[in-house]
């Protein structure tokens, strides 16, 4: 991640780079989302605009897969994983854990700690796998993740239950 502040003309640099086809739509969001971790309305303005598609198409997208979030997340992103595999293993479980120990529902922010799901880290053999800042965890139980999140070093955060 970069930075939060939109810069249209980095979002036109970014269309641009994929030759502004909007068949490349959700590749162009993963960029955006990378550039500025979160789809503002400004970006579906201008990707509407600059792709000569309708904000309700761009807006379709956006809300359709889980990955582009509409919203500022918090200084550290925590994922769990809720895919097949690490379901069969307890994610469900772990989740409910998760939002109960930071009081947040899934794709909320709270003391800057944004919890989302993801939908296989790629690390199945070790499920429940979760990921937090962008490093990936295997065989995380409640109170793994407890440890884990106790190390982000929001006092608030750690040593809770
Ligand atoms: S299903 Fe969770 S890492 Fe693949």
């Amino acid at each position: 991640m970069t930075s939060n502040g939109y810069d249209s003309s980095v979002a036109s640099e970014i269309i641009a780079s994929f030759d502004a086809k909007p068949e490349l739509l959700i590749q162009i969001l993963h960029q955006f989302l990378e550039r500025f971790t979160y789809i503002s309305k400004d970006a579906i303005r201008q990707l509407a605009s600059e792709l000569n598609l309708s904000r309700a198409e761009v807006h379709g997208v956006v809300s359709f897969y889980h990955d582009f979030r509409t919203e500022p997340p918090g200084k550290h992103i925590v994922k769990i994983c809720e895919a097949e595999a690490c379901q069969a293993m307890g994610s469900r479980q772990l989740s409910e854990h998760a939002q109960s120990t930071l009081g947040v529902d899934m794709h909320q922010t709270k003391d800057d700690v944004t919890l989302e799901p993801v939908y296989c880290l790629g690390n199945c053999a070790c499920s429940p796998a979760v990921m937090i800042d962008g490093h990936t965890y295997g065989r995380v139980d409640a109170k793994r993740f407890d440890e884990l999140i106790g190390r982000l070093g929001s006092g608030k955060l750690g040593g809770k239950k």
